[in-house]
């Protein structure tokens, strides 16, 4: 399926704001997790670790200062009233209270978990009867042991043995029996010495729990920093992928804008090769087919235009026909009058012949003007068509020169050549040189007194020219529009087909005619043949 621009760059812009929609999403929740993690450890385990560390302080307390191992009465008594308001196993079930809450506050997470079994682990300190377990396992080698097992109610747990030993203390003490008294204070520090290790212990696992969620924030927070690279990465990617894409149309526009430019410049031969099913493909495929019609057109208008130069051409020789019987009667009727006279000459027969070579002078003029004109007639209305071949234009212009340099001289006209190297042509050889020998003569008509006609060729980037100028009367405005026409002549003998016959040889080899009047007097023309 083929997808159009706007749709593309559509898609482009929806995966790019997806992206980041994600990217950022993403972050939050992962920076949310991470605050989650400082917030549980700040809130739940850094109090529950300076209750462990309060609990600790206060059994060593009791322990050193408190339970001091002696047989003296006063400080016998003065435990006994000091000994209720130490309750270690109370405070470890509160604990197991609040760490129970607190887990179930955060089942979600993995602290949750160890929480949990933190508590189960509290819990068993107190319910447990290790203490049991151990009088039991020393019995053996300690007869105090022995002695307090003997008076033990069964298993009690370890929270109970430490109320039944306080209690019996507090009882010896009340009732004087200092001795028995210290025994029980004895196996009370026994009880709480166990009992700060255990403390002791689960204050180390709270450590390693705290170690552990601050590791555990620390590589989220390293994840969350890594998964916000990654997401800006493929959202730049992405971006850059849209860039390339539009850039990839503009491109294609860019090819369709110059093919536009080759078709208005008038060269309809490449076509446009911009591939691809979208718009922009579409427009090419489009453009392709105006310019083939442009082509098409060109070549009717080709074959057209030759059709209307032949019937300009016709129509011009009808003109001529008229023209030309008009041109004819003249000298015909004058060679009749002459030849008529003639016979009276003849007649009258006086041996003096002046006057009928006088009279033959003249007809044979008629004769020959009415030669000159039915030649410049027939040049004109049987033109062959151009029969082109690689030509050097200079050389035409140098043998050319060769060829009127005798008549120029008689007509006291100098000729000046002045040549440039250019390339070889195509040209019909004898149509050009008629055409140089057209305007030749003509500039030496324009001078009748004598003076001088240079012939001069160049180059442009697009045509070779040759040109002829001359230092003659010049050509008034108001005729030079009109020259060209067939028999527009202001010459008494002209037929005026001479300038016409110029233009139809180069309307042939698809060139121009420039006549300008010359600066410092005199006219140039110039014929400009086309390159290729
Ligand atoms: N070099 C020139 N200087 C001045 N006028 C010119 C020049 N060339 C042509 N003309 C003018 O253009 C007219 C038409 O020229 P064109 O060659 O067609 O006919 P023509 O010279 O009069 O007759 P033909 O060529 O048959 O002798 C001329 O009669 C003349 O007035
Ligand atoms: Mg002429």
């Amino acid at each position: 399926m083929r997808f159009s621009i706007s749709t593309k760059v559509f898609f482009g812009f929806v995966v790019v704001i997806l992206t980041f929609g994600f990217s950022s999403l993403y972050n939050s929740v992962r920076t949310s997790q991470l605050g989650d993690t400082v917030v549980f450890l700040r809130r739940e385990i850094f109090p529950l670790k300076e209750q462990f560390l309060g609990l600790d302080a206060t059994l060593r307390v009791y322990y050193t200062d408190v339970l001091v191992n002696t047989r003296r009465p006063d400080a016998l008594e003065l435990v006994r009233d000091r000994l209720p308001q130490l309750q270690p196993y109370r405070t470890l079930q509160e604990l197991v209270t609040t760490i129970s809450a607190a887990a179930e506050g955060d089942n979600k997470s993995n602290d949750g978990l160890s929480l949990l079994e933190f508590s189960t682990a509290v819990e068993r300190v107190r319910s447990g009867t290790s203490l049991y377990e151990k009088l039991e396992a020393e019995s053996a080698a300690s007869s105090r042991s022995r002695a307090l097992l003997a008076k033990l109610p069964a298993y009690p747990t370890n929270a109970e043995l430490f109320e039944w030993i306080a209690k019996d203390f507090a009882i010896h003490v009340n009732e004087r029996r200092y001795d028995q008294a210290a025994e029980r204070l004895a196996d009370l520090r026994w009880v709480l010495q166990d009992l700060r290790r255990d403390t002791k212990d689960l204050g180390r696992n709270l450590t390693q729990m705290i170690n552990q969620s601050s590791d555990r924030a620390e590589q989220e927070s390293a994840r969350a920093l890594l998964a916000a690279i990654v997401t800006t990465s493929g959202s730049i990617l992405v971006g850059i992928m849209v860039m390339l894409l539009t850039q990839s149309a503009i491109k294609r526009i860019r090819y369709l804008g110059e093919g536009v430019r080759r078709v208005s410049q008038g060269d309809y031969a490449g076509e446009v090769r911009v591939r691809g099913g979208d718009e922009i493909g579409v427009l090419a495929d489009e453009f392709n087919k105006m310019a083939q019609s442009l082509r098409d057109r060109d070549q009717k208008l080709a074959v057209q235009r030759e059709e209307l130069l032949r019937a300009e051409r016709l129509a011009t020789i009808g003109k001529m026909s008229a023209q030309i019987t008009h041109e004819i009667r003249n000298p015909l009727s004058s060679i009749g009058l002459n030849t008529e006279l003639l016979e009276e000459e003849l007649a009258d027969n006086t041996g003096d012949f002046r006057e009928a070579r006088e009279l033959l002078r003249s007809i044979g003029q008629e004769v020959g003007r009415l030669t000159d004109v039915t030649e410049q007639y027939l040049r004109f209305a049987r033109m062959p068509k151009a029969d082109l071949h690689m030509e050097s234009l200079n050389n035409l212009v140098t043998h050319l020169g060769q060829f009127v340099q005798e008549d120029l001289n008689q007509r006291h006209i100098n000729l000046i050549i002045r040549l440039e190297p250019i390339p070889d042509t195509l040209f019909d050889a004898n149509q050009i040189r008629q055409a140089l020998i057209n305007l030749i003569r003509n500039a030496a008509e324009a001078m009748p007194k004598g003076g001088a006609v240079e012939l001069t060729t160049g180059q442009r980037p697009e045509f070779v020219w040759v040109q002829v100028r001359d230092w003659g009367e010049g050509i008034p405005d108001e005729q030079r529009e009109r020259i060209f026409d067939p028999f527009f002549s202001t010459k008494i003998n002209g037929t005026g087909l001479g300038l016409a016959l110029v233009q139809q040889i180069i309307t042939e080899h698809r060139g121009n005619i420039v006549c300008e009047a010359a600066p410092g007097g005199g006219t140039v023309f110039r014929l400009e043949l086309p390159k290729d």
